[in-house]
């Protein structure tokens, strides 16, 4: 918990009350939600169990709502049972077989609609399949896919069966997957030919070939569907078609009733090291935060088109796309492209089309999306919207007032939303016709979820706007179970402070005189670029593992559309080019981090130097680096700087 000092700068008190209009068809009024915090203080366990007994259809019920015995491994429900496909899918054929489930919109504008009934089939077939291909109960199954429905039958399809899906982020390269499906001894990939992306195609075929080229010998078979059509290699014994796999696959299929503790899936995400963690998910806690956050929060109804723009390679599209919004029996949108194609309308000409009631997406969506002017999305009618969320990142009123006036029409109650790959869902947000939100805010932890923003020795901090360690110390349905075969590391990661009482989240926070939360940024060594996670160890190792590299350090430097960019210093092994500028040798680097890691994680600026600011005993001030990249005056004591004449260079003066 170095680089302890938290000092908020950012004041705003704009207050923004439910419209009348909006707290009238509301589901969650004050005093109900007032009854669900009373009740969750009353007895915090009773409350969970309450709420798991309403929202889930157990195949056997849990007689047990925590087993904290081995803390901090928590198990919610352990002996209850259920199937998290069936709970999404099947329960919903009485009701609402012919609505529809899925919107899918594929890059090019091609819109299919998938009913509740068809959903159902399709995602038995495909279990079917899997099972054909040898594939059972507690198997993990790697999903490289483009953002199509497909991709949300296949995560349904493994959780029918009880194998353990990890989606892979289609941008990420042939290295980050394979480091992926050798963590997690996968047995099978399921890819596509490509996706459609902005008029592009994107290579996923000729990637996982690549992967499994330079290891994973835990593959056995690799489900291919057909989306693109363009030519790519098929490899006898080992690789199928998708639309082979499924013929004459029965449109039944038994769920695997579960353990609610056995892992749904693992999703990897980056932490302070140079690897990323494999994030366990349990079934029945996880099931059940994805189900009450999509009422409290989104306020979900019958009615309602709901389109999460995430991918279902981030946590955001598992819990707000292949599972809550199921769970629930909405409509949701799934989008195959990209907001500015064909041209910086689309989400909003989607939305029209598709009427969509919820919006849900990343506070760098929107400021790119500013940036194209207020007369794009005038041109489209939006007065079907009633909600709009957020997600991954700190919106800056700013954008929060653009977003909610030019898209909201100032009806629309927006969801500032905190939460985290570990969470599970939603810890810090508004519930839409209750909280009085201030644009920037998460406002406040949800009902169940306990808080609390406390100094270095644990104490809860209350001064209005002093800024801490954000921490839950209560244990939640959705909670992370484990780093994917390391418990130590789990330990150390999240429980490393206050005798192992309190989850440490990672981020500093402050609560306002309203004792509404703002989220300040992390503490550890974690950029946050368009709202994804990158870890500044797995940058570095990226670019230290190139031949020409010596030593790298990377910082976030602020970024008006991406929030943070990614800044790199290099020291080469061979000389440093003049002025410390080499455009043609950081167009090599940032190749080679994309190839390495993915194109989210390629350095936006490189500077060469002799060597990197360390203090005497060797550690390297990343605190004067971000300085630096900023272009800010040093106007901290560089004293203890072990060489200090590397200043001129590393600002580039040199
Ligand atoms: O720093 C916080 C930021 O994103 C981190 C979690 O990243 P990830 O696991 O990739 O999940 C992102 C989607 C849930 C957090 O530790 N973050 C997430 N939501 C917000 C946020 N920062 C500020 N405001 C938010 N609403």
């Amino acid at each position: 918990m170095s680089e302890n000092n938290i000092q908020s700068v950012l004041h705003e008190n704009r207050l923004f009350p439910p419209s009348e209009e909006f707290k009238a068809t509301a589901t969650l009024s004050a005093d109900k939600l007032a009854e669900l915090y009373a009740h969750a203080d009353r007895d915090h366990e009773d409350f969970w169990a309450t709420q798991a007994r309403t929202e889930i259809d157990w195949q056997t019920p849990f007689t047990t709502t925590l087993d904290s015995s081995n803390a901090p491994f928590y198990r919610w429900f352990p002996d209850g049972k259920l199937n998290v496909s069936y709970n999404c899918l099947d329960r919903q054929l009485e009701k609402n077989a012919d609505k529809k489930a899925i919107i899918f919109e594929g890059d090019a504008g091609d819109v299919e609609e998938i009913t509740y009934r068809e959903l159902h089939s399709r995602v038995c077939i495909f279990a079917n399949a899997l099972k054909a291909q040898n594939i059972s109960k507690g198997d993990r199954v790697i999903i490289y896919m483009p953002m199509i429905a497909e991709a949300v039958i296949a995560m349904q399809a493994c959780a029918r069966i009880g194998a353990i899906h990890s989606v892979v982020f289609g941008g990420f390269s042939a290295s980050s997957l394979k480091d992926r499906i050798e963590d997690t001894q996968a047995k099978m990939v399921i890819t596509a030919d490509g996706g459609h992306r902005g008029g592009r195609i994107i290579e996923l075929k000729s990637t996982t070939d690549s992967a499994l080229e330079i290891g994973c010998n835990s593959i056995e078979n690799v489900i291919v569907f057909k989306r693109t059509g363009h030519d790519v290699a098929m490899k006898p014994d080992r690789d199928v078609w998708w639309h082979n796999a499924i013929l004459n696959q029965s449109a039944e299929c038994e769920p695997e009733w579960m353990n609610a503790t056995d892992p749904l899936f693992l999703l990897y995400t980056s932490g302070s090291t140079g690897k990323p963690k494999g994030i366990q998910h349990s079934t029945g806690g996880y099931l059940l935060n994805a189900i009450t956050t999509m009422r409290w929060v989104f306020d979900i109804q019958d009615s309602d088109v709901f389109w999460c723009t995430a991918d279902v390679g981030w946590i955001t599209g598992h819990t707000y796309v292949a599972y809550g919004p199921l769970a629930t029996g909405a409509t949701i949108v799934i989008f195959e492209g990209v907001p500015t194609y064909p041209d910086a309308g689309r989400f909003w000409d989607m939305c029209q089309r598709h009427a969509v009631t919820i919006f849900y997406t990343a506070p760098t969506a929107i400021r790119a999306l500013i940036k194209q002017g207020d007369e794009i999305p005038n041109n489209y009618d939006l007065s079907k919207l009633r909600l709009l969320g957020t997600v991954g990142e700190p919106i800056n009123p700013e954008a929060w007032m653009w977003y909610h006036t030019v898209i909201g029409k100032e009806k629309c109650p927006i969801v500032d939303t905190w939460w985290q790959t570990e969470t599970g869902a939603h810890m810090l947000a508004p519930v839409p016709g209750v909280t009085v939100t201030k644009p920037g805010s998460c406002t406040k932890a949800l009902p169940g979820i306990d808080a609390a923003i406390v100094d270095q020795e644990g104490n809860e901090i209350t001064t209005a706007n002093e800024g801490g360690y954000l921490v839950i110390r209560k244990p939640w349905p959705s909670m992370i179970q484990t780093v994917w075969g390391d418990d130590n590391r789990y330990k150390e990661a999240y429980w490393p402070y206050f005798d192992g009482k309190y989850y440490l989240a990672g981020d500093s926070a402050r609560r306002d005189e309203d004792g509404l939360f703002w989220i300040m940024g992390r503490i550890d060594d974690v950029l946050n670029v368009s709202g994804h996670r990158l870890g500044t160890m797995e940058i570095e190792s990226a670019l230290v593992s190139n031949p020409l590299v010596a030593e790298a350090a990377i910082v976030g430097k602020p970024h008006d559309i991406k929030g943070e960019s990614v800044f790199a210093f290099v020291v080469l092994k061979g000389d440093r080019p003049k002025g410390g500028i080499d455009d043609e040798l950081t167009q090599t680097l940032r190749t080679w981090v994309g190839n390495e890691i993915g194109a989210i994680a390629k350095p936006d600026e490189i500077r060469y130097a002799d060597n990197l600011p360390k203090t005497r005993s060797g550690k390297i001030m990343r605190r004067l680096l971000r300085t630096i990249a900023k272009g800010e005056e040093i106007t901290s004591d560089t004293s203890t700087l072990e060489n200090e004449s590397i200043l001129p260079q590393l600002q580039g003066k040199v």
